[in-house]
């Protein structure tokens, strides 16, 4: 059977189409951004089908980040509107979680917006639970 759905690495190519979805879901165009992901990440996956860019993933392995032993790190999904809920997300992120293993981490950790149920959902629906960490941020005041 021909395989019309393809997941590949990314290219300068495919970059115009992910930058699009992305401002379709953040409601912001960041070009520089995604060629800049592109440069530093090699694990930047997208899903085709014919010329088009259906969706896209980007992570890495991080070595003993919070004192923890190394483990995969999505930190990027992203699915055409037109697209979703027909297994694509669920392909993407089994294809960087095979990029793992072959890196010999056993581990997949994500952070997500705490009010983002639709993404929450999804990991979810993957197996994913909570972690044992918490996140901390504070503001940066300028100095005086
Ligand atoms: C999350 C996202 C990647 C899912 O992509 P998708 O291709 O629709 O996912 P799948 O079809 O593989 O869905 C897998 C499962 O996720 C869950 N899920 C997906 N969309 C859902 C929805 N709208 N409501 C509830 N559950 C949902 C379901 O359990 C689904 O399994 P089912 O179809 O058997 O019920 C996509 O909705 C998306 O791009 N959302 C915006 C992402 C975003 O906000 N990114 C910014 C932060 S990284």
């Amino acid at each position: 059977m021909i395989q019309l759905k393809k997941i590949r690495r990314a290219t300068r190519r495919d970059l115009a189409q992910v930058a699009e979805i992305d401002a379709r879901i953040t409601g912001m165009r960041k070009p520089r951004y995604w060629a800049g992901i592109l440069r530093r990440y090699p694990l930047f996956l997208v899903l085709t089908e014919k010329a088009r860019v259906q969706g896209y993933i980007v992570g890495e392995v991080r070595d003993w980040e919070f004192g923890s032993p190394p483990c995969g790190w999505v930190f990027g999904i992203g699915v055409r509107p037109d697209a979703r809920l027909a297994g694509a997300g669920t392909r993407l992120l089994e294809a960087i979680c095979a990029e793992f293993r072959r890196s010999r981490v056993d581990k997949v950790r994500t952070l997500l917006a705490r009010d983002n149920a639709l993404v929450l959902a999804f990991f979810r629906s993957q197996g994913m639970m909570a972690a044992p960490f918490i996140a901390l941020e504070m503001e940066l005041r300028r100095s005086p």
